[in-house]
């Protein structure tokens, strides 16, 4: 099915990196910051979230996602934010959970994932919008903290969960620390992407491929400093989750004009769009298009086809999520993605 909320004039899109507590609105905040008694001024003034560099930001995420307190908050959470990217066009998402943010919230992490999952069935329900969970481990929180997350994630108690990702701070530990939780993952037959290229540089990358062998990587734009490893992931063909707005308001690059995007896909990298942590860094799914039809005219299909091939969904969704966006496309008397 086709979502019905989108209009035909909408190019349809695919998402496959952000995280559930990141697209926490600051409205939704305030009203959780009332009920909970919280102050949040320190982090969210005038309707806005004050993040900053990497560092700063991680405190005001954490901050802010310790206002969800109730299973209800988080199906909540998933249900408006797949509701908004439908109406934005998106025909699939791939939501991040990180179970150890549901525990930091006084949920379990069944309690956490089973509400998230409630709120993208109701979604799919209401618009059609396909999701799926993909479980993360919190680099920062240690080795130990990644292992338990992936045996949450390979838990077949959680049937939206078909993915496992390391998130958190790339300067810290080395990626091969958290090869035995991917390992969990891999032998569970889960799909795998990992946070690298993002605050360090092409031997983080290198680092990631070799130790966790993912088939996506979070970000990955800093390899983009190095033509070998370009040539690598051309090669090995894999996919970048690309998130242009995120890494401007991180300072990952100064300006879009310099952002690496269009010398990775003009290298022959896959890359797909998203919006990482939309309200922190003041973006949404769509904006990520345009900002990728200003890099790459006329290439925002094949940023859709790009993400339904590498989505972690089985094969009868895959091919139902790609004949829907041809449909559409067809309707929008767009020209098919190239393959
Ligand atoms: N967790 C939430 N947003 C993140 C990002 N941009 N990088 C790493 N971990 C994150
Ligand atoms: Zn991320």
């Amino acid at each position: 099915m086709i979502p019905a909320a989108a209009g035909p004039k909408t190019l349809p899109k695919a998402e496959l990196h952000v995280h559930l507590e990141g697209t926490l609105q600051p409205a939704f905040a305030l009203e959780l910051a009332a009920r909970e008694g919280r102050d949040v001024s320190a982090f969210l003034r005038d309707g806005a979230y004050r993040t900053g560099d990497f560092t700063q930001f991680l405190a005001v995420y954490d901050g802010a996602a310790v206002l969800l307190r109730r299973e209800e908050d988080f199906e909540r959470l998933a249900f408006d934010y797949l509701v908004s990217i439908a109406g934005m066009g998106a025909l699939y998402a791939e939501l991040l959970v990180s179970p150890d943010h549901g525990v930091a919230s006084g949920l379990s992490a069944a309690a956490y994932l089973r509400a998230a999952a409630r709120g993208m069935a109701r979604a799919e329900r209401r618009c059609g919008i396909v999701s799926r969970q993909i479980v993360v481990g919190v680099r920062h929180f240690g080795p130990e903290a990644v292992e338990r997350a992936a045996r949450i994630a390979v838990d077949p108690a959680f049937p939206f969960v078909t993915g496992f990702n390391l998130a958190g701070d790339e300067r810290q530990g080395r990626a091969a620390d958290f090869a035995r939780a991917f390992d969990i993952a891999r032998e569970a037959g889960l799909g795998l992407t990992a946070h690298a290229g993002e605050l360090c540089g092409p031997a983080s990358v290198r680092g990631t491929l070799d130790a966790l062998k993912p088939e996506r990587l979070g970000h990955g734009v800093r390899a983009a400093e190095d033509p070998d490893l370009v040539a690598r992931l051309r090669g090995e063909g894999i996919v970048l989750e690309v998130c242009p707005g995120s890494n401007l308001a991180l300072g990952i690059c100064p300006d879009l004009a310099s952002h690496p995007l269009k010398a990775l896909v003009e290298a022959g990298v896959k890359a797909t769009l998203a919006s990482d942590d939309p309200p922190f860094f003041a973006t949404d799914l769509a904006t990520e298009y345009e900002r990728a039809e200003s890099l790459l005219p006329g290439r925002g299909l094949t940023f859709t086809r790009t993400a339904i091939e590498a989505a972690f969904v089985d094969e009868p969704t895959r091919r139902r999520l790609l004949d829907a966006m041809l449909a559409r496309a067809m309707a929008l008397g767009a020209p098919p993605a190239a393959g």
